[in-house]
């Protein structure tokens, strides 16, 4: 299959004439699957009301179909057509945080979405990205889009045209680029399907911004202690994993170059990811500053690139530093445990 790749450098006019996006949308009309960026990561969307096209999607990403996709809207109308019995509480998120970084799970109506789309469930996830891509290519498309991150099952996520290329080109018909995304992680999956919202993964909307606009919000046990089956079927797959192994390292800076000198004793070509603060104390073979730990969102914005840069440098071993698990951390320490299979080493 050959992959058009479709660049488009002014965001600031983006009307529905823009060739790039016209192009795209008459794709994901003709049920072809096409990558394109939203505010969190590159999506691979689809019309989420045809099975042939979000067949499509599993296939190009590898990925388990008992995975339920986000079904994506440019218009709060086209909500109503998707889903019903939406709460009060969940109203207030939709007012205060759409279009943005925040995925509602609501109670599907209707048989215009195709199964594939929510894996046979009964709820389907729902979101208003905030990108002007995004929005101008649902809009022109017309349909509900089903998109996933688009890249291979398994790898981390995509937040740059590049990124996808690698994983699926042949696989897929065209990628939008618009440049790199902005938040980095991906949206916040909240369950509003019970008398008070519970996370069922965190993202680029914290914990604290959803309390201010709904009081309590609760969080769903399997993110909190292991051997609890998550509610979100994704949640329990290997996820934004390097070629190398990941291991999290909570401790100081000189604990962590403990470890390093201990793995190249061993003859191992070790990665570390460290931020701007520990770039210059820290001695390996590779080491990589991914943002500030002043600024988590700028962690957040740059993981899944210094994940995919270590594939890069044939690393055999990647040590990483953590994070507090608060704001925008909580999503970023989420993603690097999975990168990492949970393999953590504590200082004593
Ligand atoms: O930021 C994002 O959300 C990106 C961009 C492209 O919008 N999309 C994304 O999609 O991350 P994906 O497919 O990689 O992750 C969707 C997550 C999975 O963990 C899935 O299990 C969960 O949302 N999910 C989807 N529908 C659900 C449902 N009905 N009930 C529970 N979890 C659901
Ligand atoms: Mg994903």
């Amino acid at each position: 299959m050959n992959t058009n790749l479709w660049t488009v450098d002014d965001l600031t006019d983006l009307s529905t004439s823009y060739p790039q996006i016209a192009q795209a949308a008459k794709m994901l009309k003709e049920n072809e699957v096409v990558a394109f960026p939203t505010e969190t990561v590159y999506g691979l969307g689809a019309n989420a009301c045809s099975d042939e096209a979000v067949r499509k999607i599993f296939e190009a990403k590898g990925r388990p179909s008992d995975n339920p996709l986000i079904v994506h809207i440019a218009s709060q109308e086209k909500l109503n057509d998707i889903v019903q019995d939406i709460p009060d509480y969940a109203k207030q998120l939709i007012k205060e945080f759409w279009p943005g970084p925040l995925t509602l799970v609501l109670n599907k109506k209707g048989e215009q979405l195709s199964d594939f789309v929510t894996a046979g469930l009964n709820t389907v996830g729902v979101r208003m990205p905030d990108h002007p891509i995004a929005l101008a290519l649902i809009k022109e498309a017309d349909v509900p889009v089903a998109a996933p991150s688009a890249n291979r099952s398994g790898k981390p996520s995509p937040t740059q045209a590049t990124h996808v290329y690698h994983d699926l080109k042949g696989r897929i018909s065209g990628i939008v680029d618009g440049g790199p995304t902005g938040v980095g992680v991906e949206s916040t999956v909240v369950d509003c399907t019970a008398a008070i919202p519970t996370i069922l993964r965190p993202g680029g909307v914290t914990k604290e911004q959803l309390e201010a606009v709904v009081g309590k919000v609760g969080v769903d046990q399997a993110l909190l202690e292991e051997g609890h089956a998550p509610k979100s079927p994704g949640m329990k797959y290997t996820h934004y994993a390097p070629n190398a192994p990941v291991i999290v390292v909570d401790g100081s800076r000189s604990f962590l170059q403990t470890l390093i000198n201990q793995y190249e004793k061993d003859g191992k070509k070790v990665g570390v990811l460290t931020t701007e603060e520990g770039k210059s104390e820290l001695l390996a073979a590779k080491v990589i500053a991914c943002g500030t730990r002043e600024n988590l969102q700028t962690v957040a914005a740059n993981l899944y690139d210094v994940l995919r840069k270590f594939d890069q440098e044939d690393v055999d071993l990647i040590l990483s530093e953590s994070f507090p698990q608060a704001g925008v951390g909580e999503a970023v320490m989420n993603r690097l445990l999975k990168a990492a299979g949970n393999q953590v080493i504590v200082e004593e």
